[in-house]
């Protein structure tokens, strides 16, 4: 259960790298809100990966950092950012429901119930990714309304 933690602890590490990224990407194109949008996601990432160190730490484990493998610096267009990001979050889903297996084999109770809060958080995480790709799709390459949508998604606090 450790290593499978430690493991998630550098996925999350990567989803944060991941959107940094993609943040940077949105800044070379002028698209401040997406921008933004980002590099708040990057933040939260950050903070599952800290979640999970601060719960093996609590359980007496050892935290092992390794390197975060290099995310992609470009996309064709802000829909295709937005199914990598769907995609991605359907990934990350996986391997939190592989997690919650493992622990109910090892019947580790500790972590089973650590692992709910990111169960739920990737209800969130789906739904808010499909929601935006349905945005950005109802948009298209309209100008104006991407505008609008950058603007929109730049309000994010
Ligand atoms: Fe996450
Ligand atoms: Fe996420």
């Amino acid at each position: 259960m450790e290593q499978a933690v430690n493991k998630q602890i550098n996925r999350e590490f990567y989803s944060a790298y991941l959107y940094l990224s993609m943040s940077s990407y949105f800044e070379t194109v002028n698209m401040k809100g997406f921008a933004k949008w980002m590099r708040i996601q990057a933040k939260e990432e950050q903070m599952h990966a800290l979640k999970m160190f601060d719960y093996l730490i609590a359980r007496g484990g050892k935290v092992t950092l390794i390197d975060i493998e290099a995310p992609k610096v470009k996309w064709s267009s802000t829909g295709k950012v937005f199914e990598e990001v769907y995609a991605h979050e359907q990934k990350v889903t996986a391997m939190i429901n592989g997690l919650v297996d493992l622990a109910l084999k090892e019947k580790d109770h500790a972590s089973f119930e650590m692992l709910q809060w990111y169960v739920k958080e990737q209800v969130e995480e789906e739904e808010h990714a499909c929601a935006i790709l349905a945005q950005v799709m109802c948009v298209g390459d309209e100008p104006g309304h991407l505008f609008w949508l950058d603007h929109e998604l730049g309000k994010r606090e």
